[in-house]
């Protein structure tokens, strides 16, 4: 018999590096669902159901009650940012939430106050802020980030901590020597070596904690050898990259779909507006080829290509991402998309997604600090493949090629689920109780 879970007893620290608009509209969401002022909608750990069983057993209970989760108000908020602004400040000039909401939680939000920042500006060019560390090596600055994660750790009395990257995206670099191994990784630490990023910096002290780290952003942060290394070494579960919302949710809605029905694709057009702080930073080219290197992989790894010539051998896919400052955090996006069928006959779907980018991202941040810490009292760790779901660009093992298909993450997150607390999988086959109930008639 498969050991179960842990409880999920006592106090969960959640730390976020960078307490931007998506990490205040977490925030400040959970603050107000606490109250009741609000309802979690987006968020599986609170609102959706899983299957148990058969069809035939009409078993659906709350994902929440079906898995030992921290509830919400066994949370306490923390992070890190290169402003000073507190959660309240930051979330009013973040303007995703109605400012009545905000008051009512504005003492929750004020008492959070960010810690000084891991900040290099090399690697985000765009953002300038004071509110940053000093320290002599980056062995230093991830030391410094150690202690922040201690004190706030006995402050608030915490039995757990995890940490969900929510900070701006930083330069597009690739995995080099420097990321090879734990050990280089280390030295390189030591010696400043340009290619460690400051969200690698974070990740590594999370990781030598043993704390659990998802990554919000497309950096490349924990997904390189030398902090796999680690994660294995402290038996720690790791996460990334970069939040499925907006457009990306949608392709990956859609393209299985077209491909289920072995439709073709000639062309798939992607524009984005948006004018907040992060459209801001991707509007410097480094940055935006970060973004840009995460949304294109979706499409490719969906159609396959390779295998599928005829359908998906020409696709011209293209992701275009354009700062407009009146849109705020309301971002827009259109999708041009040509598609052929039967005799190769041709035809177009267009979509015009008016989105919230952060009211789409906050209940992602719940779901993943809540499933990496119920991962971590699970036993698992390395790379939780089955949180893909919530990823734009999942994180796999060396070789292996992500699965982006929503629907096929679902029900990988689900299986694990009914695998944690000793249920069956469900296969989706069905044909022994469906043949039982054609014999019954
Ligand atoms: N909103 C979405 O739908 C969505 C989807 C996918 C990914 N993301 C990613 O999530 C991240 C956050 O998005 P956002 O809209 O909240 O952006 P934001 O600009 O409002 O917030 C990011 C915050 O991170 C801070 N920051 C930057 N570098 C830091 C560092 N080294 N240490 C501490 N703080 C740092 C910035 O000062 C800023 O306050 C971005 O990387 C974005 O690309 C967002």
């Amino acid at each position: 018999m498969k050991n179960l879970p842990q409880k999920a007893d006592g106090t969960l620290g959640i730390l976020i590096p960078g307490l931007g608009a998506v990490a205040t509209t977490f925030i400040a969401g959970v603050e107000a669902v606490k109250k009741g002022l609000a309802q979690p909608f987006g968020s599986l750990t609170q609102m959706s159901n899983i299957r148990l069983g058969k069809r035939t057993e009409n078993r659906f209970p709350k994902i929440k009650e079906f898995v030992p989760l921290a509830e919400l108000d066994q949370i306490k908020f923390g992070g890190w940012d290169l402003y000073s602004d507190n959660v309240y400040e930051a979330a009013s000039k973040a303007r995703v939430l109605e400012p009545a909401l905000l008051q009512a939680v504005k003492p929750e939000l004020e008492a959070i106050k960010p810690m000084k920042a891991v900040f290099d500006k090399s690697f985000v060019a765009n953002l300038d802020g004071t509110n940053v560390k000093q320290a002599t090596t980056k062995y230093d600055l991830a030391e410094a980030v150690m202690n922040d994660i201690e004190n706030f750790k006995d402050a608030n009395d915490c039995d757990r901590i995890v940490m969900v990257w929510c900070g701006s995206t930083e330069k597009y670099i690739e995995a080099g020597d420097v990321h090879s191994s734990l050990e280089k990784f280390e030295k390189g630490l030591h010696s400043n070596d340009p290619e460690i990023s400051p969200s690698m910096i974070y990740a590594y002290a999370a990781l030598k904690l043993g704390i659990p780290f998802a990554n919000g952003a497309p950096n490349l942060t924990c997904d390189i050898d030398a902090l796999l290394e680690l994660a294995k070494e402290t038996e720690t579960p790791i996460g990334g990259k970069d939040f499925k919302t907006g457009q990306t949710l949608m392709k990956t809605i859609l393209a299985p779909g077209l491909a289920a029905r072995a439709l073709g694709i000639r062309g798939w057009f992607s524009s984005n507006i948006l004018g907040n702080r992060d459209g801001l930073v991707l509007d410097h080219p480094d940055n935006f080829k970060t973004k840009e290197v995460s949304k294109l992989s979706v499409l490719e790894d969906i159609l396959q290509p390779d295998i599928n010539p005829e359908l998906y051998g020409d696709l011209y896919h293209k992701v275009r991402i354009n700062y407009y400052p009146p849109h705020g955090d309301n971002k827009e996006s259109w999708d041009n998309i040509d598609i052929f069928g039967w005799l190769g006959y041709q035809m177009q779907i267009k979509i015009n997604f008016l989105c919230r980018d952060s009211i789409l991202a906050a209940p992602i941040v719940l779901d993943l600090a809540l499933f990496i810490d119920l991962a971590k009292r699970s036993g698992m760790y390395g790379i939780q493949e089955w949180l893909s779901f919530y990823f734009k660009s999942p994180q796999t093992a060396p070789g292996l090629r992500p699965e982006h298909d929503i629907f096929k993450q679902l029900i990988k997150l689900q299986n694990t689920l009914r695998h944690l607390m000793g249920e069956d999988l469900i296969t989706h086959l069905g044909l022994d109780y469906y043949q039982e109930l054609i014999e019954a008639l």
